[in-house]
Parts: structure tokens; sequence; C-alpha cells
């Protein structure tokens, strides 16, 4: 970490619609021989981009990205010895980005304060020792840029008559630059990236254009993404182009209501000559655009969708024999590079788009296996932190959080520990460590997963039940109506007491791991006491859990609460919950991530399957029958008859519910850690649901793990790959367990066996 900055922190005098350029020219120091090294840092209130003589510094877009800013302001560091020349100008864009752009439902703005700024520090170090150090400070211009409009959830306006890239180049700041003043500081906040930055992955081409019925010109790109539009055109000056985005089209018109109240419209306005946009102090998640003012007749090969995000390594895949399994797992991955974007949000396209911390808690395990968000996730959670300490040890709902604003500006509550969202604290650590067998995760947050659990503690009854205060509980039950989602089947005292027995347990084995004895005592004491209290108060002797439904049983089991007297009943009659229910979901966020694996453990691996193959609304494969290509808040996002859900929380981008693709991972896949970080690891393929082949494949810390496994006539061949290093062990249906060295191994069994 930088300790010394001698930068200022800088801001334009004149605010110049929000997107302001600044600039300073600096010539090179001379006699001191070859440049050997420059490094420049920056960071910003606002977002930014930084050019040297008109030359990016980076490939990231949107940077600082988004953090508790109250504590933790990011910097990016860049080495820019290529860009030097004997005159150089530093060239910064600001714009608004979380800082100070609209956050939350409210349509409140500038949680963050209300000044654009820049810090920026750039040392040269020559030859013979000398150090050219080059600063943001009060000699430094700033002037307008062509954005006159921005904001990340209501789109840019771009006018290309005036835009002049001079700025970015030697010679004097063109005419109507002015001053800037340094802003007060503190720079400790200054902290450096640990994950990755936002960039450009891939570009996608339109797969048709039309007219819809109303006359408008409508593009599809073929697949719910986020990101923007780029293009370059020609037409009359004075011409404006106006784009809206949208995830769907209702009655073959552009599908906005679900975007509730941002705009999501970029403005472009042309200057005659030929013009390149591309609108990056926004974002949009969409899948189709509807186009007006195009200057001429719009084909398929004059513009193209940028998809943005986190530039996380792909880790893990999964492909089996179904198409439309094949399609729910790409519509998980899609649906997390959407939402991977700097922050783990709920949704990137309405006006929430916020880091809620239950949709991660219940999704971290299969994140983990698809992409590599070690240090994406450690990010998070150093703000989950900082949020959770200057909240009394509160975990709140979103981090960043900015909900906590709302409670002085509108009548949302104030911030209370609530299960499964605020457990994010333990889970998320834990399912990292399991993930990549790095215990510093699990030192890092141990002051907060502590600190949590010690907060619910002191939040039960007398009785060690979780049974007071607010819950979210099974959020969303596909039966509660539209518009009161907290209306679950499952009672939220029983959800709640679940999560934190859960905690409590995690957070032991985590003390003991970490040798601290007397943690390890108390949270498994702790664990102890609220698992009794939930069997005497919550299960009766016939094994009926409280509320008896579906979500119930399912966290019974699977988070260990029963004896194995309770868990075969609780297996059975979940199993017969599940097929009376017509193998439907009628499960919310709590019980949905875990349903198959409970039934799978309590013996209805066929339940299981056609829980995860049923095509009927509410199911994972519903969403797929309707041509969606991301996962869906709600099962019904899209109603069978081709209308959008009348709900007000109806986003086609959320992957809380495509948690499942941890257990597809695990149990059709057939990979699983043994021990953390899959030093040992378990083969384990459960073919089942008529599926006659699939294949899963891991880049694990030690190397790849690989299962092929197929069913031809009587048998069940299985081909994998245990990388060296790693010792495996392989379970296959009716065989004992045997222990396989690394390297390549083929096994074939009956398939009958199990
Ligand atoms: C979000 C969810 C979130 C929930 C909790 C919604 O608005 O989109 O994903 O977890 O609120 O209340």
């Amino acid at each position: 970490m930088r300790s010394q900055w001698s930068a200022a922190m800088i801001s334009p005098a004149d605010d110049f619609a929000g997107a302001p350029l600044l600039r300073t020219e600096f010539a090179l120091a001379q006699g001191h021989g070859a440049v050997l090294n420059a490094e420049l840092v920056v960071s910003s209130r606002g977002v930014f981009e930084t050019y040297l003589n008109g030359r990016a510094a980076g490939p990231d877009v949107l940077s600082p990205g988004w953090s508790s800013y109250e504590w933790r302001l990011r910097y990016r560091t860049y080495d820019v010895k290529d860009l030097l020349r004997p005159t150089t100008v530093l060239g910064i864009s600001l714009a608004n980005g979380w800082s100070r752009g609209r956050l939350g439902w409210n349509g409140n703005r500038a949680f963050y304060g209300d000044r654009l700024a820049v810090i920026a520090q750039l040392e040269v170090t020559f030859a013979d020792g000398h150090r050219q150090l080059v600063s943001t400070d009060e000699t430094w211009r700033a002037g307008p840029s062509a954005t006159l409009a921005n904001d990340l959830y209501d789109g840019q306006t771009i006018d290309a008559r005036l835009a002049d890239d001079g700025w970015m180049h030697p010679g004097a700041a063109p005419p109507g630059w002015g001053g800037v003043e340094a802003l007060e500081f503190d720079t400790n906040r200054l902290t450096p990236y640990i994950g990755p930055p936002v960039i450009r992955h891939e570009a996608v081409a339109p797969v048709n254009i039309w007219l819809s019925p109303s006359g408008r010109t409508l593009v599809d790109f073929g697949q719910n993404l986020v990101g923007w539009l780029r293009f370059t055109v020609q037409g009359e000056a004075g011409t404006e182009i106006i784009i809206r985005h949208g995830e769907v089209l209702e009655h073959g018109e552009l599908g906005v209501r679900p975007l509730r109240s941002a705009q999501a419209t970029d403005r472009f306005v042309l200057s005659g000559g030929a013009d390149y946009f591309e609108p990056t102090k926004t974002y949009h998640g969409f899948r189709y655009a509807e186009i007006t003012g195009w200057p001429s007749e719009l084909t398929s090969s004059a513009l193209e969708a940028v998809v943005v995000h986190s530039d996380l390594r792909r880790t893990g895949y999964f492909e089996c024999s179904d198409p439309m399994l094949n399609q729910l797992h790409r519509n998980v991955t899609w649906g997390m590079r959407g939402n991977f974007l700097d922050v783990p949000t709920d949704c990137p396209q309405r006006d929430e788009r916020l880091g809620w911390t239950g949709d991660l808690a219940v999704f971290a395990p299969s994140a983990a296996f698809l992409y590599d968000v070690g240090t994406f996730l450690r990010d998070w959670l150093r703000d989950l932190a900082a949020e959770q300490q200057a909240q009394d040890g509160v975990v709140p709902l979103v981090v960043p959080d900015v909900l906590k604003y709302e409670t002085h500006r509108t009548s949302f509550p104030r911030p209370a520990t609530v299960a499964l969202w605020s457990d994010a604290a333990v889970w998320v650590p834990w399912a990292l460590w399991q993930a990549y067998g790095d215990r510093t995760v699990l030192e890092d947050q141990y002051t907060s997963m502590t600190a949590h659990t010690r907060r619910v503690e002191s939040l039960l009854s007398p009785t060690s039940l979780w049974d007071t205060g607010l819950q979210l509980g099974d959020w969303l039950d596909p039966q509660a109506p539209p518009g009161d989602p907290f209306k679950a089947k499952a009672d939220s005292q029983v959800v709640a007491t679940a999560c934190f027995y859960r905690t409590a347990r995690t957070v032991a084995d985590t003390a003991e791991l970490l040798g601290r004895a007397d943690d390890a005592q108390h949270f498994g004491l702790v664990a102890g006491r609220v698992r009794a209290a939930f069997n005497k108060h919550y299960v009766q002797e016939n094994g009926t859990v409280q509320s008896d439904c579906a979500t119930v049983y399912t966290l019974a089991i699977v988070f260990g609460l029963l004896d194995e007297l309770m868990t075969a009943r609780a297996g059975d009659r979940l199993s017969a919950l599940v097929k009376e229910n017509g193998y439907r979901i009628s499960t919310g966020y709590a019980g949905t991530p875990y349903v198959t694996d409970a039934l799978t453990q309590t013996g209805h691996l066929d339940d299981a399957y056609r829980l995860l193959l049923e095509r009927g609304c509410p199911s994972w494969l519903y969403p797929v029958t309707m041509g969606a290509t991301t996962i869906w808040e709600r099962w019904d996002s899209m109603l069978p008859d081709g209308t959008i859900n009348p709900g007000q929380m109806t986003s086609f981008n959320h992957y809380a519910l495509g948690a499942v693709a941890d257990w597809i991972h695990r149990t059709i896949g057939g990979i699983a850690p043994l021990e953390a970080g899959y030093a040992k690891v378990l083969i384990a393929p459960r073919p089942g649901g008529g599926l006659t082949w699939a294949t899963a494949r891991l880049e694990t810390v030690h190397g790849l793990v690989e299962v092929r496994w197929r069913v031809t006539g009587q048998d069940l061949t299985v081909e994998t790959a245990v990388p060296a290093g790693v010792t495996g062990v392989i379970r296959l249906p009716g065989e004992p367990d045997r222990e396989l060295p690394s390297g390549g191994h083929t096994i074939t069994v009956p398939v009958t066996a199990g």
C-alpha cells in the first residue's frame, strides 16, 4: 500500500455537466538517462479514464469501481513507461459513476458527496536514480467534454459536435477551460485494488434488426448481457440518435417496465463527419435495443454490443446430454457475468444494482467454481467488514451500503441483522476457503465473522431461537403474492434459526482451523444450543418441521439440524411435498439453493433430477422454454402468455436462483472438494434424469480436475483426471470409495448398481 501521497484530490471549479476533463502537460526530465520505470496511480470521486497523449493508461473502464467509499477508495496502478514522450499530456476524464450518480430505487443521488474529483501521481524513475513526480495539484486545468449527461442508471448523452481530442495532446488547453480546486481529502482512505478491474470483454453482433408493430427499429443481440453499444456513424450534423435498452420484448415492443425508473437511454448527436460513439460512463442490462434517428438504413454490421464486467478468469465448465440443462448452465454463467461488475449485484438493469448480501451468500459456491472470484470477493468482503464495523456489528442488506442513507431520506427501515443476508459475512469467506484453500481469507475475515455471530447470539431469545426482529425469510416464495414477497410458506423464524445454526457451526470450524480454541468451543456450544432449541421447538415427534413446507425440511437437512432418523423422515416428507407440487418449485431464496442437495442426501436423487428437469412454471427450465438467456429474479418474470410479471421486482438477470449450479457441478458433474481448495477431491457423478453423458472441468489451484461420464447400455464409464499432488476419491453408485492417484483414469461400473 502506498503511504506517500504528494498529490491533491482536485476538483474542477466548474462542473462541466458532470463529465469534466482534466489535464496537465509536462516535459520529461533531461540528462538522467533512460526511463527505467513509470508508475501512475489514479483514484477519483466519480469514475475516471486516464490517457497519456491520447492513449489509455489501461484497459479498465468505470474505475475505481464501487467500494464503501467512506472507508475504502481504491486506486489503480498503471505501468506507463511506454506511453511517455518528451512532452506528455496526462489527461483524465471524470463522470458521475456510483459516487455522484443515482443509486437505489428512491431516485436519490450523490450519496458520497456532490463533487467529482481526481487524485493522480506519476512517478518516473531514470537510469541515474533521478525521480520525477507529476501529481494532481492546483496547476491542472479542467474543461468540458462532449458528454452532456451521464448516469449509470439513466444513460449517457454525447454531442459529437463538441468532441475535440486536442485536450489530450501537447499544446495549450482549449478555450473555455478553467481551474481546479484542491479538496480536503484523507489519503488514508486510498487503498490498492486487490481484485480485478472492470474491462470490456467481447463484442456481440446483432442477430436481428426489424421494425416493431408501432414502427420502431429494434435490434436483438441474442443474449441478455451487460455493457453498452458502440458504433461509427455519419449523418447530418445535429441529428440525434436515441438508443433505449431492454431485456425483453412485450407485445412486440421494448419491455422497459422492469427497469422501473432507470432510463437506460443513450443519446448521440452527430457532427456531420464520421463519428465514433461509445458510452463508457454508463452501463445497461439488455438484450434488445430500440434505435431512433439512425441516419441511414441500419444493418447488423453497423453496431455491436460490448460486454463489460470485472476481469475474472473462467475456471469451471459443465456440459451434458440435455441441451435445456446446458442452456440453464449458460444462463447461470451469463447471469454471473452481468452482475459481477465490480460489486456482486442483484441485477444490472433497473434502479437498484446493489450488492445484496443474501444473493451472494447463496451463490458464492457456484461463482467460485465458474470463475476465479477469490480477490474479487475478498475486496467486497473488506467493504462488508467496514460497513459492519461502522454499524455496531450489523452486516447490512447491501454492500456497499447506501440503504443506510435512505433511512434518513425515506422511510426505509434502519439497518438490522437479517438471516441469510447478514450471514454472507460467514458463508462467503467459507465458500472461498472451500474453493481455493487459502486460509488467509478466514484470517482476514475472522473479526467480521465472529462479530456477526456474536451479534446474532445476542439477538436470540432465552429459548435460543432467533425469533425476533425483521426477517426476509424465504424471500420470493413462488406462492407468495407478486406484490408481497415476504409472505412465504416457511416460517421466517425457522429459517432464521436454521441459518444461524449453520453460521455458528461454520464459525466454530473456522476458529478450530485457525487454532482459536476458546472461540471454537464457544461457538460450538452456541451451535449445539441452537440445534437443540430448533429440535425442541420446531420439530414434532413425527418429524414434522414447523410450517411443513419444502424450505424448512431442506434447510434442516442440508444445514445438519436433525439427527439421522429425523433427517430420513424430513427427506421423505420433502420428497412427498416435492411430488405433491408436481415437481414445480415451491421454495424461495432460502430453500431453492439447497433443495436438490436435501433430496440427494436423503436418498431421493430421482426427485432432485425431476425437480431440476421440470419445465412447467415455476421451475428452473421454464425460463429456458421461454427463451431466457440469463437467470430471472422470479421463475415467472415472463408469464406463459408472454407478458411481463406485474410485480415491482421483475428482473431478467438475477443470479441468485442460479445457485443450483453448485449442485449441478458436484452431483451431475461429479466434482466436489473433500478438502479445502480441492487438495483432496471427490469424484462422484450421480447419473440420473435420463442424461446419457456429462462433463465437468475445474481449474483448481492445484491444476485441472476433469470428469466425463457416459452411460452406454448397462455400463457407466467415468474418465477422470486428477492433478499432480492431489488425491482423488472416486465414489460411484453401488461401489465402495476408492482412492485415485493423480493422473488419468477410466473406470467402468454397471449402471444398474445404484
Ligand atoms: C433484490 C434481491 C434482494 C431482495 C431482498 C430485492 O430488491 O433484488 O435480490 O435480495 O431485494 O429484499
